[in-house]
């Protein structure tokens, strides 16, 4: 069934586990992650950017939710809009049967530029607002992601800003994020504590904690009841790299987010975990290897089915590490 995310949010809560918030663009990817969730009965969060709305198509992505939900009616689903970055964007989500959206606040209408508090507060509470009114969740965001490492801010796009930022603004400032919740009414909060999009996230292996743990653990204590949200938590495993690499790609080394580091910060309350670029390197590792090892066959369904599969596991596997498994 179409849940929403707050429904979602205060299940996870009340039982202490997060749900990874997988990226969908096509078919076969929501084929994986239903497939995932069937097999180890977990909640879904299937969330589109704006790139996979271009990409897929409104109409046929709005049907491939429907047919997500007819295909596992026993699992709840919520659909999210990741990565709002207007009120009209997500009310054309919200028409197209979105149950959830993120109003990204944080960064400007082009996502190029960081707003202030008091411009996030504004548009984000304009989209609860209307949301709210047809049952819809909303995600907002204070501060600012990026890297630790450099200091290099992040556009909405990946691609940095001119110059660096503050440690104080890559990190979100708990009295803030409090404000924040009381001003604008959102359901969920995503919160910068040294997390950043892509597969260059850390430039050395991870050698105990990583991210801000105790600026979460802040937070959480001020809004305990606020459900939190993390991207950028792909943890780039180096075997996903590797299979790439194997077969004819480039990808030089680089290191995510570790699984036993999201597992603590579940501890403090992380509900929603936003999780696209390992999948990335998944598909695209098992379709490298098919036509690689198999160069004289030309039918997609030869490696669109292992980059299914390859989808599937990495989904059964974060289900299951942050504790969603078992909780549909
Ligand atoms: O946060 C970004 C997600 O990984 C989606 O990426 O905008 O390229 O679809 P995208
Ligand atoms: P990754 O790039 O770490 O997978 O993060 C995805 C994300 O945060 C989508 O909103
Ligand atoms: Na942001
Ligand atoms: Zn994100």
């Amino acid at each position: 069934a179409l849940v929403s995310l707050k429904q979602l949010m205060d299940d996870a809560c009340l039982h202490g586990y997060a749900i990874p918030a997988f990226n969908v663009n096509n078919m076969e990817q929501m084929l994986a992650i239903m497939g995932a969730a069937d097999a180890v009965d977990s909640p879904v969060i299937m969330q589109a950017s704006r790139g996979a709305r271009a990409f897929a198509n409104d109409v046929v992505l709005s049907h491939l939710i429907k047919s997500a939900i007819e295909l596992c009616p026993h699992i709840p689903v919520c659909v999210h809009q990741d990565h709002g970055n207007s009120p009209a964007t997500c009310m054309s989500a919200i028409v197209n049967g979105f149950s959830s959206v993120m109003m990204d606040g944080s960064l400007d209408e082009s996502g190029a530029v960081p707003t202030t508090f008091e411009q996030n507060v504004a548009v984000t509470a304009k989209v609860v607002g209307m949301a709210h009114l047809v049952g819809v969740s909303v995600e907002g965001e204070i501060g600012h992601l990026g890297s630790l490492e450099t200091g290099r801010g992040e556009a909405e796009d990946g691609h940095g800003f001119e110059g660096t930022l503050s440690r104080e603004m890559l990190l979100t400032d708990p009295q803030e994020a409090s404000d924040f919740v009381d001003q604008t009414g959102v359901d969920a909060l995503a919160v910068a504590i040294g997390t950043s999009h892509g597969a260059y996230k850390f430039s050395r292996k991870p050698d105990g904690e990583i991210l801000a743990i105790d600026q979460l653990r802040q937070i959480h204590e001020k809004i305990p009841n606020v459900p939190l949200v993390m991207h950028g938590s792909s943890s780039v495993p180096p075997e996903l790299r590797e299979i790439v690499n194997e077969h004819g790609g480039a990808i030089p080394e680089t290191w995510g987010v570790p699984v036993a580091e999201i597992q603590r910060g579940i501890k403090f309350g992380v509900r929603k975990v936003n999780v696209d670029t390992d999948l990335r390197l998944a598909m695209t590792g098992a379709i490298r290897r098919s036509l690689n090892t198999c160069p004289s066959e030309f039918d997609p369904r030869k490696y669109l089915a292992p980059a299914i599969a390859a989808m599937r596991q990495v989904c059964e596997d974060r289900f299951i590490a942050f504790g969603a498994a078992t909780q549909a």
